[in-house]
């Protein structure tokens, strides 16, 4: 809510619970006093050099030390100068090092129910096999390696085998279309993509090398096809382009050391949706970023040597890369990984996986925790989840509902909750509570993690005083920030860098509470947040009106009980009947260009997208409409907007 007066933002939650870490954690906590966090914080902001030097030399391994902690000059930063390491010796040899080589690193669970576990000496030899296979594909230092792949140990590996060699991976989430994935190869320029024959889903097989066929049909920059069986369907194979990963990776010696690299070179790019239709990649470097999910796991997760680690996140998306990956490999926990879904074959698999594994830390996100109260109390009331200690949240903020289920039926009500913010931009986890010390608010992500030094401002760029909302902007630099967007430095600078001079701007509003608690209240720009996922209405609407059939196309988010954010479309039509047929066949349409996950909730066919007199749409008054605020009348045929836009025109 805008007041209009002062151009604040107020917010509307009312939450004044708290809830004190229970004495027996905080007992054991790694950061165990309020005053250990204060002496952190405070260090990592006064002597920001002296304090980030001391935790890269003593988490990080560096084949040649660094002669410079930080080089700033905005909004380009420079982490760990001159010096060299590589992420995949941090995540795999380093553990050996330390003699945690018999330790599991990755517990495996497929959906159809076969395991597999990998120490991290295991995991050591099949990170280099694959090393040696790119390397034997011809992928050199600098080149991007997309890869496509379902959740099994392989997509871990493939990733460190990138690192290993100094190649960028660019992971692509197995549920984008062909499409998309085309877009990607091309805007990074990829040079050799993995994938698999298939992907299990809920019993089904999806035909994961026959979508990517169909992307790389437009992706010129790709050689070679590096394909992993997994599920045994029948695949063609392209000759010349297409290898089997049993023919190139398990031939392999295995025994490929990791090339020094310098701090800075590219570990890699993500794409993410922005308020424009194109999503850019956003790009991450070795040294900052490891190190930044290294030290942002230890201290939200209070990670100990025997704890079973479990990040519910696809690999696709920034929690798989930071908290599955390099966060939690770095330093050497047990994570266990796990390719189905959690209503498959049944609504407890999650739980039936927490009491096997004796799960101790959980990481999910609000969209799963609203399913499972969907889905009753009776699939959590079958399993022993005595094994948990600590519960974390990601993806969007979790509602007050949400967290006390969480908190009571899955934590027992002994287990502290995290509530993480952070984004694919900022590499880890920006504002959390610490488990042993904070005294949570079911909603607010609470305050920010030594390093991060958030501010809220209005448009004139000015502090909002406590308790009002404002855009979250933070204070550069951090060393897991992003170094840019992939080949377009004007639209780094301009989404990122340019409206508020010297700031990062976060894109998402935040208040700020008079205990100095964050919470965050949706985003500035256009884009929605479904089921804890990034995507732009713009990058919809484009999609909708690539379809012969729409004229024009409004997308906004409404809210949605299970996913946060559902899409609703409003379509303008040219040359057809408003039938069920087209509303089905665009719906179609749209996951055929950018992936399952954005294909609209609803469509609502319109006679015309109201709009301001100078022509731009009127996203508020179709929100309200989407959200049931705002009744226009007949919604079975073609809507007609015009006489509620002129009059909100006149508001
Ligand atoms: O709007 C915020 C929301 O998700 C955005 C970042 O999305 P993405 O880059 O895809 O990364 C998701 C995983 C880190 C943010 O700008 N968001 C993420 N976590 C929270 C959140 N909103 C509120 N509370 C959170 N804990």
């Amino acid at each position: 809510m805008t007041d209009p007066a002062s151009g604040q933002i107020d917010h509307v939650l009312d939450e004044t619970r708290l809830f004190p870490p229970p004495a027996e954690f905080t007992a054991k906590a790694v950061i165990s006093s309020e005053e250990q966090y204060q002496e952190l914080y405070n260090r990592a902001r006064d002597d920001r050099d002296g304090f980030w030097k001391e935790q890269a030399l003593e988490h990080l391994h560096w084949f040649k030390p660094f002669d410079q902690v930080c080089q700033f000059e905005a909004p380009h930063a420079e982490w760990f100068v001159g010096g060299e390491t590589n992420a995949s010796y941090n995540c795999v040899d380093r553990n050996i090092d330390l003699g945690r080589g018999d330790k599991p690193a990755i517990i495996w669970e497929g959906e159809p129910g076969d395991t597999r576990t990998l120490t991290y000496n295991e995991l050591r030899t099949e990170v280099c096999k694959c090393a040696e296979a790119l390397l034997e594909l011809g992928v050199e230092k600098g080149d991007v390696v997309s890869i496509y792949m379902p959740m099994t140990p392989e997509l871990a590996i493939a990733m460190l085998a990138c690192a290993r060699i100094g190649a960028i991976h660019s992971v692509i989430f197995a549920g984008f279309s062909a499409e998309s994935i085309a877009d990607r190869n091309q805007d990074a320029s990829a040079k050799l993509i993995i994938t698999s024959d298939g992907l299990y889903r809920r019993g089904k097989v999806l035909p994961l090398k026959k979508t990517v066929d169909e992307a790389l049909e437009k992706s010129p920059s790709i050689q070679t096809c590096l394909v992993l069986r997994r599920v045994g369907n029948d695949v063609p194979m392209t000759e010349g382009r297409d290898v089997w990963w049993h023919d190139v990776v398990d031939k392999q010696p295995g025994e490929l050391p990791a090339v020094p690299l310098d701090s800075e070179t590219t570990l890699f790019i993500l794409y993410t949706s922005g308020s424009t239709g194109k999503p850019k990649g956003i790009r991450h470097t070795t040294a900052g970023y490891n190190l930044w999910a290294n030290r942002t796991f230890q201290w939200v997760f209070d990670h100990r040597d025997d704890d079973v680690y479990w990040c519910t996140a696809d690999c696709g998306w920034i929690t798989g890369h930071s908290y599955i990956v390099y966060g939690p490999m770095s330093a050497g926990a047990t994570c266990l990984m796990f390719e189905g879904a959690p209503n498959y074959p049944a609504e407890n698999r999650f739980w039936e996986l927490v009491e096997k594994y004796k799960v101790t830390i959980m990481y999910t996100a609000p969209t799963a925790i609203r399913a499972f109260i969907k889905w009753g109390d009776e699939h959590v009331d079958k399993h022993d989840l005595s094994s948990l200690r600590l519960l974390g949240s990601v993806g969007e903020g979790i509602n007050p509902e949400a967290w006390m289920w969480y908190h009571e039926k899955i934590g027992g009500e002994k287990c502290p909750i995290v509530d993480t913010w952070w984004q694919t931009e900022t590499g880890g986890i920006m504002m959390s509570p610490l488990p042993g010390i904070t005294a949570t608010k079911p909603g607010s992500c609470t305050k920010p993690l030594p390093g991060v030094i958030p501010v809220i401002l209005d448009e004139t760029g000015h502090s909002v005083d406590a308790e009002h909302g404002g855009m979250l902007c933070i204070d550069p630099p951090w060393p897991g920030m992003l170094r840019g967007v992939w080949g377009d430095e004007e639209r780094f600078v301009e989404t990122y860098w340019a409206t508020v001079k010297g700031k990062y701007l976060t894109g998402d509003n935040a208040r700020c509470d008079a205990d100095g608690y964050y919470w965050i209240m949706g985003r500035i720009d256009d884009v929605i947040n479904v089921s804890g996922h990034r995507l732009s209405t713009i990058e919809v609407e484009s999609a909708l009106v690539s379809h012969e059939a729409v004229a024009e196309a409004a997308v906004v988010g409404r809210p949605d009980d299970i996913k946060g954010q559902a899409i609703a479309a409003f379509v303008t039509i040219k040359d057809r009947e408003p039938t069920e047929e087209l509303r089905q066949e665009l719906r179609m349409h749209v996951r055929k260009q950018i992936g399952a996950l954005a294909q609209p909730d609803e469509i609502r066919f319109a006679a015309g997208v109201p709009k301001t007199r100078s022509g731009k749409i009127m996203r508020r008054l179709l929100r309200d409409i989407a959200a049931g605020r705002e009744s226009a009348g007949d919604t079975s045929t073609l809507e007609d907007f015009s006489v509620l836009a002129s009059l909100r025109a006149e508001d």
